[in-house]
């Protein structure tokens, strides 16, 4: 299927641009700068699927995209948080933005919440996963750029992470590694992907 077509559905800065729930989704959810679109772009195995940038907050409206034809499922690039340079207003629409999508959204099946192996789970992570738990929406925690350190610091930070979501009710236990430079855990995301979007 990943190896199939996928093509950009829309782009929804609010909700009245939403698409139908034809199919199921998964939403990919994490810091600016985590490295969302480069996951998804790994995932489906298409350079400039997602736009991808060093400039954080690039992507700030939800990014919709056609998985298979016929149509199977989508998947859903979401506006980046934790931006320190934000401004106050644009936040607050974000906040609006997701937390409408996470509650009114049947045809969501899991969130991949994307965490920098090099930082762990921050407290804008935390407040997203509070968002979560309180959404009711299963996630699942995909650590990121684990190219970026050695061995045993992501066997630490895999473990500290587990420790940290272990009582968090919509949290799936397993996380998953991933490099999208090097092609680290996208197999795992992969079968991920598709295990959420089948039940
Ligand atoms: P926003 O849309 O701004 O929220 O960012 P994003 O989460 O979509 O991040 P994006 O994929 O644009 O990546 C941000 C930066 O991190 C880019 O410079 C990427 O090249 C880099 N990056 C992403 N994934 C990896 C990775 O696995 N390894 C390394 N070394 N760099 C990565
Ligand atoms: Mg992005």
């Amino acid at each position: 299927l990943f190896s199939g077509p996928i093509t950009f559905l829309k782009s929804a800065p609010t909700l009245d641009f939403l698409p139908d729930m034809a199919v199921n989704e998964v939403a990919f959810a994490g810091r600016s700068n985590v490295g969302k679109s480069s996951l998804l772009n790994a995932l489906t195995n298409r350079n400039g699927l997602a736009r991808t940038s060093n400039t954080p907050g690039r992507t700030q409206e939800l990014n919709f995209f056609d998985v298979g034809d016929p149509l199977r499922f989508r998947l859903v690039d979401m506006p980046g948080y934790g931006y320190a340079k934000a401004p106050k207003d644009l936040v607050k629409k974000w906040r609006f933005l997701v937390n409408d999508y996470l509650r009114g959204r049947a045809a969501l099946k899991r969130a991949l919440v994307l965490i920098d192996s090099r930082h762990g789970i921050k407290d804008v992570d935390t407040d997203m996963l509070d968002m979560l738990d309180g959404a009711a929406v299963s996630y699942r925690i995909v650590l990121t750029k684990a190219d970026k350190i050695k061995a045993s610091e992501l066997a630490a930070v895999t473990q500290r992470t587990a420790d940290a979501i272990r009582k968090r009710p919509a949290a799936h236990p397993e996380i998953i590694a991933t490099s999208s430079e090097k092609g680290m855990g996208i197999p795992e995301l992969r079968a991920a992907v598709l295990e959420a979007v089948s039940q």
